[in-house]
């Protein structure tokens, strides 16, 4: 049950870092502008499985525009260099001359977008760009270029609209700092 306070936080949680209806007026001004940005484009929208998958879904539906969706995923490449992903799941189109935005969840270090970005830039797509939900910009090692940038965040664990601790969270309407002490 929700009280006064907001919504009742898992014990994990310390506190709300964004509400559900400020995510959503965000979220509403991104796809406005994308929309704006590559009207009559042959545009797709990308996530990086999982954590993306719940952005996606309420950035795309904001997108007054015509696109396709498509999905993959990643995980770490054990043995190669520091950041390196292989790709578990590969999209299922082909982006060649296509106006591609990688859509995320979270950047933090940026190093698994840009072993995604550098894959998928070999792969001639027409432009290519990245919106990201949350932005961890204090904790990053490379540069990476962000088009669409939802929000900055302070350097905390956060959970919730599709980040997880555990494989849990993902599924909390907004996101939220995890308190130290629970962070294995
Ligand atoms: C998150 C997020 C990014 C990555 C960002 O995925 O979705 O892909 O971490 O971190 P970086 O900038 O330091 O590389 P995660 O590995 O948690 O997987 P998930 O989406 O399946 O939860």
């Amino acid at each position: 049950m929700s009280s006064e306070r907001g919504p009742d936080l898992p014990p994990v949680a310390d506190r709300v870092l964004l509400d559900a209806g400020s995510i959503a007026e965000r979220v509403r001004e991104l796809g406005a502008a994308i929309a704006e940005d590559h009207a009559g484009e042959d545009l797709r929208l990308i996530t990086v499985l999982r954590g993306g998958a719940m952005f996606l879904a309420d950035l795309c539906r904001a997108v007054d525009a015509s696109l396709q969706l498509d999905y993959m995923a990643v995980s770490s490449y054990v043995g190669g260099a520091p950041g390196a992903v292989r790709i578990t799941k590969d999209l299922d189109d082909d982006i060649e001359g296509a106006a591609v935005i990688v859509v995320e969840d979270i950047i933090d270090t940026g190093l698994t977008l840009n072993y995604v970005l550098s894959m998928l830039r070999a792969r001639k797509p027409a432009s290519l760009g990245v919106c990201t939900l949350l932005d961890k910009d204090v904790r990053r090692i490379v540069d990476l270029p962000v088009t669409y940038r939802g929000f900055s965040i302070p350097d905390r664990f956060v959970i919730g609209y599709g980040l997880d601790l555990g494989g849990l969270y993902r599924n909390l309407p907004y996101v939220a700092t995890v308190r130290d002490e629970a962070i294995v």
